[in-house]
């Protein structure tokens, strides 16, 4: 194959097919193309018709997600893979079996699709690939592609992922419940096995713990690595990364032009909002995953009611079980005088209102950035997978956030005293003026000659120096 030098290369992108994965996804695919890169971007046929379903569009062939983007002069060409399942087949109910066929047949799927591409046109292809998309490696080999592998979660997260041999060799995971300080991993000075991942926690491997595990030891063959997280937050897990792969931190990234990416229909608060004093809100949400206890879910609603803060509260269906409604008689009326329930929103719109002061979160990392982007200070309530580890960055190390619950059992008095903590109390000043540093950080980062902004062009300079190399060697 010639080299053309004085083409940009071709990315390919084939999302993950979970909300907090494709908001980033799509992100990286509008910032690529906005430094001149091509790019074909797929997202999953179900996740499609879902986002068309949310935008209210019944005809889901007319909806092309990056309409508004190409007409801005990007140069982004959008199509859909099937997973082999119907479009309305239930996956929630059918998790391992869709998980499963995302093992075994969707690789099949996206081989046929690259290779069709890669035939078509002479442009420099490279594969861009999420992390747990496992089906990368194989790929990239088959058609010599040049692969980036992108990270959704902090540092952190990744090198603990990344050292899983050496943590058991040293009897660290499974954690199987002990407490241990250990301070071996590089460029990680201290962590308590408590705050890992909730999947080095248990001895029983299902099947998503072994599509993590071999995705971390697939991604060491990776040639790049972009990772969602900031240089200075996390300074010498990144060195220390770097020592091993190419590893950019080049986020918070944020679109600049607007693409439908929500799951679900979003409700507007920004009227509610304007009736309600400067930070005086609690935001409260549990991102687009989790399922909750409905005790956990009515002692948080009794504490909202005792607080008598204002709050929105996104119940996003599926978060706990609604079958005989899920609050006792009258209260649902005494919460709407203060109070704004909604089944899901635009997260990053409502942090951005003056009116929020506050965050009440499971630390979902997209939460956690976002949150640190509009200066919100956190109340943590972390549920499970990278969520623990997140909040020992947001409570432990930078001092934005506190816990929810410091015992195991969560109790309407505490959620009442953290709240107050948090929004009216001396704590809440001190954690505003922490966020604050870490805002301007972040914005430095972002700047022109910050070093997200670097990274990411050192990043564009090294695959295109790569791609070339490679078509001069094949
Ligand atoms: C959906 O839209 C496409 C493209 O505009 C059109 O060809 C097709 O007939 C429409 N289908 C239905 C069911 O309206
Ligand atoms: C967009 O991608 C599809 C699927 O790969 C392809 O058939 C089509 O020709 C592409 N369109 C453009 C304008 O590149
Ligand atoms: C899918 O299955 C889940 C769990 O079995 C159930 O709660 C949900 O209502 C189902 N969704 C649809 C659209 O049928
Ligand atoms: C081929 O790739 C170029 C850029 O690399 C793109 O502009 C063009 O639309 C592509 N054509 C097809 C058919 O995909
Ligand atoms: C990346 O590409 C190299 C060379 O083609 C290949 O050996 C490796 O397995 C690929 N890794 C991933 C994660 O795609
Ligand atoms: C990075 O994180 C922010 C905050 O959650 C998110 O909005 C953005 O989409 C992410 N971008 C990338 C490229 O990961």
């Amino acid at each position: 194959m010639a080299t053309k030098k004085n083409q940009k290369p071709h990315a390919i992108m084939i999302s993950f097919h979970l909300q907090g994965h494709i908001i980033p996804f799509v992100n990286l695919a509008i910032k690529l193309a906005s430094k001149g890169f091509s790019v074909t971007f797929a997202h999953n046929e179900f996740i499609h018709h879902q986002i068309s379903k949310s935008q209210s569009v019944t005809n889901s062939t007319e909806i092309d997600i990056f309409s508004q983007a190409r007409s801005s002069g990007l140069d982004i060409n959008y199509t859909t893979i099937s997973d082999g399942f119907p479009v309305d087949f239930n996956r929630s109910a059918n998790f391992n079996l869709v998980l499963e066929s995302f093992i075994n047949k969707f690789p099949d799927k996206v081989d046929e699709f690259v290779g069709k591409l890669v035939q078509s046109n002479s442009s420099d292809y490279f594969l861009i690939a999420d992390t747990f998309s496992v089906w990368s490696a194989k790929i990239a080999k088959k058609y010599g592609l040049v692969n980036v592998s992108f990270w959704t979660e902090p540092a952190l997260v990744f090198s603990l992922y990344y050292h899983l041999q050496l943590l058991r060799e040293n009897g660290h995971v499974p954690v199987n419940g002990r407490r241990q300080n250990i301070d071996y991993v590089p460029g990680i000075k201290s962590i308590n096995t408590k705050d890992f991942m909730s999947y080095f926690q248990d001895s029983e491997l299902d099947l998503l713990h072994k599509v993590i595990f071999s995705a971390f030891d697939l991604v060491k063959s990776a040639d790049f690595i972009l990772c969602n997280t900031t240089q200075e937050l996390e300074k010498e897990t990144i060195s220390a990364l770097q020592q091993r792969q190419p590893f950019y931190a080049i986020g918070p990234l944020f679109a600049t032009v607007s693409i439908p990416r929500s799951l679900l229909p979003e409700s507007d608060c920004t009227e509610w909002l304007k009736t309600k004093p400067k930070g005086s809100v609690l935001y409260v949400s549990f991102g687009s995953l989790a399922k909750i206890d409905k005790n956990v879910i009515l002692e948080i609603a009794s504490g909202l009611l005792i607080s008598e803060v204002n709050f929105i509260w996104v119940l996003r269906p599926g978060t706990v079980d609604f079958s005989d409604g899920i609050f006792p008689g009258g209260f649902e009326n005494r919460m709407k005088e203060r109070g704004l329930i909604v089944p899901w929103c635009s997260q990053d719109r409502v942090l951005l209102d003056p009116g929020v002061g506050g965050f009440l979160t499971h630390c979902g990392w997209n939460s956690v950035l976002e949150s640190l982007w509009c200066g919100v200070p956190m109340i943590c309530y972390p549920l499970f997978t990278d969520q623990p580890t997140n909040r020992k960055l947001v409570v432990d190390d930078w001092k934005i956030g506190i816990n929810l619950c410091e015992g195991g059992v969560i109790t309407k008095e505490e959620v009442v005293e953290k709240i107050e903590s948090l929004m009216n109390g001396k704590r809440g000043d001190e954690l505003r003026k922490e966020i604050n540093k870490v805002r301007n950080v972040l914005q430095n980062a972002l700047a022109k000659d910050g070093s997200s902004e670097k990274n990411f062009d050192c990043f564009v300079r090294d695959v295109v120096a790569q791609i070339h190399k490679r078509c001069v060697q094949v």
